[in-house]
């Protein structure tokens, strides 16, 4: 039929890396909103790109709500790491998630395509897509597809380069 195929995707990342914001870009313009808020524990959105249509469980990054994540890992079709690239005091605690769900069970027993926003590359010194990539040891990811993207959240620069790596990769 001509349905759409369903998937879903888990956006996660450290509290202010700008996941919400990223999501926002991607909403039809009836859904988008205007004032974006630290997300509570998390929310779920809805995009099509490339005759998918996709759910979206955008998670909190505060630390106390970091230990949901591993709660959905099961169920993405494809996971999307978002990173502050302007923030070189906190790239290490970034690395540091993103190591854990590369170890965690969930993940490392599947072969799940992983998209990393190096994101707020508009913001003066921030780190470029391959140091932010070397920050993160993306080298070492083994066994699965992974794709990274410099991005601006608030304009959407590189936003649909790496929405639509990760149709191909979970098509
Ligand atoms: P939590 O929900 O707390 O985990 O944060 P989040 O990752 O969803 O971040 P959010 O989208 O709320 O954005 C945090 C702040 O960063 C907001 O003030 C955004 O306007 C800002 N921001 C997001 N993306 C960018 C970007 O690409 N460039 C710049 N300059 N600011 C950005
Ligand atoms: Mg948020």
């Amino acid at each position: 039929g001509l349905r759409k195929r369903q998937v879903s995707v888990l956006v996660v990342g450290l509290d202010n890396s700008g996941k919400t914001s990223l999501l926002n870009y991607l909403l039809p313009a009836e859904n988008k909103s205007n004032d974006i808020v630290p997300t509570v524990g998390f929310n779920v959105e809805h995009f099509s790109c490339k005759g998918l249509s996709f759910t979206a469980f955008d998670m909190s990054g505060q630390s106390r709500y970091r230990t949901l994540w591993g709660n959905y890992y099961h169920t993405a079709n494809g996971i999307i790491f978002v990173v502050d690239s302007s923030d070189k005091t906190r790239i290490l605690v970034a690395r540091e998630e993103f190591q854990q769900l590369l170890s965690h069970h969930d993940i490392s027993s599947r072969n799940i395509p992983i998209l990393i926003f190096a994101n707020k590359m508009d913001i003066r010194d921030a780190l470029s897509d391959v140091g932010v990539s070397s920050a993160l040891g993306l080298d070492g990811i083994i066994n699965k597809s992974w794709h990274i993207c410099s991005s601006n959240a608030l304009k959407g620069d590189g936003v649909p380069d790496g929405i639509e790596w990760l149709c191909s990769a979970i098509k």
